[in-house]
């Protein structure tokens, strides 16, 4: 699949500017410092003016991690999502929501995808980190409960994560940066926030139809790692038991 530019009318570059624009100014002190870098980094290719043409964005992330956008319908199987997480291609859609739909969707659009994930991948060590996660989901495809726990990682941490910079709590999840209410509600109200904790996460399942009711937080982008390497020794100790029996 492609995008098709050609496709997007008057209408849908005037929600794409309305949402970059409010966005943009709503995160100034709400994202991590690696997300307002990336994006200013990113500036020649994603800004509020027009709609991303995916080949540019392709073009600019190429030489600096190799990961690229892959145009898909919609939400798509998760064995199918990790697989090409593996390959360091990232799924995006390619239809942007109405006017009148600024701030609900029930699935995610172009704006989350592109403005709420991208940026973070020209980091190194975050688009190395997103590719493993792609390959053990690849690894442990047939063990349901691992991929249970994969994506109950992502969601906590690449949807819906916060991070302690400096002592004071920023946003890094996608789904509260692609979100102008979440990302408000983060800090204008009381939220259940814990201390990123990998055994607990695996334990916790999460809504997808509304507002999170509790979030964790991370101190390092390091500490995401040291979770996933955890995952994974669970991960092989269950393989070790059942080769055993
Ligand atoms: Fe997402």
């Amino acid at each position: 699949m492609k995008q098709l530019y050609s496709n997007y009318n008057a209408a849908d570059f005037l929600v794409w500017k309305t949402l970059f624009e409010r966005q943009e100014k709503n995160l100034k002190d709400k994202a991590c410092s690696l997300y307002l870098k990336s994006l200013k980094e990113m500036s020649s290719v994603l800004h509020a003016d027009a709609i991303p043409k995916f080949e540019e964005l392709n073009q600019f992330l190429a030489p600096r991690t190799g990961w690229e956008i892959e145009v898909v319908p919609g939400l798509i199987p998760v064995d199918e999502f990790f697989a090409l997480m593996a390959e360091r291609k990232f799924c995006s859609s390619t239809w942007l929501r109405s006017m009148k739909q600024l701030d609900y969707l029930e699935e995610p659009d172009m704006f989350h995808d592109i403005f709420g994930h991208v940026p973070l991948l020209v980091d190194k060590g975050y688009a190395d980190l997103m590719q493993r996660i792609g390959k053990l989901g690849v690894q442990f495809k047939h063990d349901a409960l691992i991929i249970e726990g994969l994506e109950r990682f992502y969601w906590f941490t690449i949807e819906f994560g916060l991070i302690l910079e400096s002592d004071k709590r920023n946003i890094y999840g996608a789904g509260i940066i692609s979100s102008f209410g979440e990302s408000k509600h983060i800090f204008e109200s009381t939220i259940q926030c814990d201390a990123f904790d990998i055994d607990q996460i695996l334990e916790t399942d999460f809504d997808k139809s509304s507002i999170q009711q509790r979030y964790y937080e991370i101190s390092s982008m390091e500490e995401m790692q040291r979770g996933l390497d955890r995952l994974e020794e669970i991960a092989k100790g269950r393989n070790r038991i059942k080769k055993a029996s």
